[in-house]
């Protein structure tokens, strides 16, 4: 987040009071393939094109605000990640970035297998065709109906994250009969560099049982003695958003501490483990995610060293990416529906969509990009607010970017990387319609979550 401070020169930049942003881009116009999906470029008219679609024609085809989602990218992304494992590994693609029917089969077709956090989550992939055992099942308070779902079902493992749920689930499954495969999520104490709401590893949060004062060893030590379960392995998701390879190390480096003093105390060498999600992706320009063979690397020599270090045979390892796909594929278009020059202060551009289909702006101050994609323009660049029609003035698309001065009502604007996190936290805030997810490749476009309408919402509304 270290931005620079912005040279005098551009239309309002030197009037500015404050705020931290790059210098314009030299060229307006250049989709950096950095923030971008992979088959995003302009053609010869300047509109920017997707899986060989012109976004003006799947403006007047599909309507603004919607996401774009280009498959090959994505597909390529699950490919990337399982190629970067092999054989010994499992990834696992966290649906809560991003899930709908569409993406279970592709990641199915693809060889990935699946992280769900709620029951909606696990019925959405059970429809779509994933086979049970290659689903994992998280969440810090799953109900007793969905671990009996779960179980009847027959997920791959559970992920137990605290005294309650070990008792729990274990009852449930004995009593359906069932030897549930579980992993016991712990807390590291890795203070993970993300914003604090996303950092899931520090002592002080909900989530996961600490190693700290015994609790972790005392989990296990309850999971091995109960009959309806069986410890597979420890888990660790530190957070998300991260860049920083450190992190994944102390909490690998812990995790296999754990497994010796488990093997010490009871003889048993549990043979996986999870290091979970979170790393980042490319926002804007200044971001520089790790490729996935890198961070295959990284884990597995430190996990492969560790483990050579307590005698113990190296576990399978296993990841939990999800912004890290489906991230980068998408975009999300918008139409231009006002343009407020606030002299001495800042342009605000408002779009038809908003704090309803992005919220990362306003809850974790997410930095964005944005370009014009209906046309090129060869005008001053401006620096701009990108704001929603919500009746909210925290309702922040992309807080600083720098538009054409010449952006009118009619352009068509695209905030790349929208795909993790923005449809699947969309609200109906203010009665907004959720925009349709509409998957492109090889010049087909097709509509994977259909466009919220009016009578969706007045169907819920009983009266
Ligand atoms: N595994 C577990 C156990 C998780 O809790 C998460 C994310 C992941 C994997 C996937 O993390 P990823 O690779 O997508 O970073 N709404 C926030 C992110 C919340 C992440 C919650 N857990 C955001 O918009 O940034």
């Amino acid at each position: 987040m270290s931005r620079s401070a912005h040279p005098a020169g551009p239309r309002h930049a030197d009037v500015l009071p404050e705020g931290h942003y790059s210098a314009p881009p030299t060229d307006l116009n250049h989709l950096d393939p950095k923030v971008w999906a992979r088959t995003v470029h302009r053609d010869e008219d300047g509109a920017a094109v997707v899986g060989g679609i012109p976004v003006t024609r799947l403006a007047a085809e599909f309507g603004t605000p919607a996401y774009f989602l280009d498959e090959a990218d994505f597909r390529a992304r699950c490919r990337a990640w399982s190629d970067a494992f092999g054989q010994d590994a499992d990834v696992f693609y966290a649906g809560k970035a991003f899930l709908s029917r569409a993406v279970v089969r592709w990641l199915h077709e693809e060889g990935l297998n699946l992280d769900v956090c709620s029951g909606g989550e696990l019925a959405t992939a059970l429809s779509a065709g994933m086979p049970a055992e290659r689903i994992a099942f998280h969440g810090n308070n799953k109900s007793p109906q969905e671990i009996q779902r779960a179980v009847e079902v027959g997920v791959g493992r559970i992920v137990l994250d605290s005294f309650q749920e070990i008792a729990r689930v274990a009852h449930i499954a004995q009593s359906l009969g069932k030897r549930q495969r579980v992993q016991i999520r712990v807390t590291v104490g890795v203070e993970a560099h993300t914003h604090e709401f996303i950092a899931t590893a520090h002592e002080d949060q909900k989530f996961g049982i600490a190693l700290a004062g015994g609790q972790a060893a005392e989990a296990v030590r309850r999971a091995l003695k109960l009959d309806g379960l069986e410890l597979i392995g420890i888990h660790s998701h530190i957070g998300s958003q991260i860049f920083d390879m450190a992190g994944f190390e102390v909490s690998a480096r812990r995790v296999v501490q754990l497994l010796a003093e488990v093997r010490d105390e009871h003889g048993v060498e549990l043979p996986e483990i999870d290091l979970g999600g979170g790393l980042g992706i490319a926002y804007t320009s200044e971001d520089d995610p790790r490729e996935p063979h890198h961070i295959a690397k990284a884990l597995n020599e430190i996990v492969t060293r560790e483990c050579e270090a307590a005698g113990l045979s190296t576990p399978r390892i296993s990841v939990e990416p999800g912004r890290a796909i489906v991230g980068p594929t998408a975009f999300t278009l918008y139409e231009v529906g006002t343009v407020k020059h606030l002299e001495g202060l800042r342009t605000y551009v408002s779009v038809d969509g908003g704090m309803s289909d992005n919220i990362r702006t306003a809850l974790y101050d997410a930095e964005y990009s944005v370009a014009l994609v209906s046309r090129t323009s060869e005008a001053e660049p401006m620096l701009s607010r990108v704001v929603g029609k919500h009746c909210e003035s925290g309702d922040i698309v992309v807080k600083d970017a720098f538009l054409p001065a010449d952006l009118a009502p009619g352009d068509l604007i695209a905030v790349p990387a929208t795909g993790a996190y923005c449809r699947s936290m969309a609200s109906n805030y203010n009665h907004a319609l959720r925009p349709p997810v509409v998957a492109v490749r090889d010049g087909e476009a097709r509509v994977i979550v259909r466009r919220e309408t009016e009578e969706d919402l007045l169907r819920l509304d009983v009266g």
